[in-house]
């Protein structure tokens, strides 16, 4: 479909969802850990300073971010979030008619970007009990125009994880291939190596945003070949030539902090997911791939519309989850698990009337 002034019309209709309804007072729409507060993380104000000698990079962000990923800080671009880091990415890989291969289902915002840059989109579909990747229908897909294929991992919004031997093997189609990793740290002790450091034909974006409850500081990032970050650092340039300083310094602060955090998150998302899993076993009316890590689960409701669902747990029951539809697959919703114990079990408990009444 094409807007007013004969452009692709974006197909967002997430985030303006997202922003104004998705809000509740048992909100499980949210894919992220509850907000970490500044008083939690050792900052004094006078560690937090206006401006400072940030340009192509913050030096202390940019070293902190090479060590949090284990590769040289010329291969780090820093971002404003993962949202800016996925476009830069793809604005330094792809040109107006490029085809882009991007998973089914998957975040919207992935699809948006690319819309934007003037892409063409080409999707291939994960399975439908596992979400896993298969390889020969990926190769299949590809045309001689395609320029990038992306994924994420682990998925959204399944958190199915694709292991590193078939990330290896993704790498080897002779496109270059980005990996939205924002959620893979909440694989914890089972997390393969990042997709950054298994070669140049990877670019892997992520933040603090979403494992880390850390959003509101925006640090996100770009892992590329040192060539292909420097044209990412370019592009960067016509959004502003300076970025918030005092998130940059918050950063340093919290990326020093990340042990703890993850720890608090580790035993937070244990204790989530069990009550998860007890609700689950009680529905018949429900089938749903159960990853072993992650913040967010993807039930399919076997019957009944889950729009009407959604709308009556919303409306009555004061509780949001997001409706499959914003990932063309309308019979899923999806289920987040960061909030605190409490309120996910009053949330999980209104799920279990809306369906009934349903
Ligand atoms: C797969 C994926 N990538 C990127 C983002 C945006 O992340 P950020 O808040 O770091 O911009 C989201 C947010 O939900 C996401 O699910």
């Amino acid at each position: 479909m094409r807007d007013v002034y004969g452009r692709e019309k974006l197909s967002t209709q997430y985030m303006p969802w997202a922003k104004r309804r998705s809000h509740a007072r048992y909100n499980l729409a949210t894919s992220g850990l509850a907000h970490w507060k500044l008083r939690d993380l050792p900052v004094k104000i006078d560690d937090l300073e206006i401006s400072g000698p940030s340009y192509y990079g913050f030096e202390p962000l940019q070293n902190a971010l090479a060590k949090h990923c284990g590769v040289a800080a010329n291969r780090i671009v820093a971002a404003t979030g993962t949202s800016m880091a996925n476009y830069l990415a793809m604005a330094a890989v792809l040109k107006p008619g490029d085809e882009v291969l991007i998973e089914h289902p998957t975040y919207e915002l992935i699809v948006d970007v690319a819309l934007q840059i003037g892409a063409k989109i080409r999707r291939f579909k994960r399975s439908e009990s596992t979400f896993s990747i298969d390889l020969r229908s990926i190769k299949a897909s590809l045309t001689p125009a395609t320029k990038l294929i992306v994924v994420s991992n682990l998925h959204n919004p399944t958190s199915a994880l694709i292991d590193e031997a078939t990330v290896k093997e993704l790498g080897n189609l002779g496109v270059p291939v980005l990996v939205d990793e924002v959620y893979l740290d909440a694989a914890f002790e089972q997390k393969p190596r990042s997709a950054g450091l298994l070669g140049d034909q990877f670019i892997v974006t992520s933040s603090l945003t979403k494992v880390y409850g850390l959003s509101g500081l925006r640090c996100g990032w770009i892992l590329a070949e040192p060539a292909l970050a420097e044209r990412m650092w370019h592009l960067n340039d016509v959004f502003g030539n300076i970025p918030a300083h005092m998130a940059e310094l918050a950063s340093v602060i919290a990326l020093g902090e990340l042990p703890r955090i993850a720890k608090n998150v580790r035993a937070r998302l244990d204790l989530n997911r069990a009550a998860l899993w007890k609700f689950l076993d009680s529905r018949e009316d429900l089938e749903v791939f159960r990853p072993p890590f992650g913040t967010i689960v993807f039930p399919r409701l076997k019957r009944g519309s889950v729009d009407r669902m959604c709308d009556l747990l919303r409306t009555k029951h004061e509780t949001t989850v997001v409706p499959g539809r914003f990932f063309d697959m309308p019979n899923h919703f999806r289920i987040g698990i960061g909030g605190e114990l409490e309120p996910l079990e009053e949330g999980l408990r209104r799920l279990g009337l809306a369906l009934d009444e349903l």
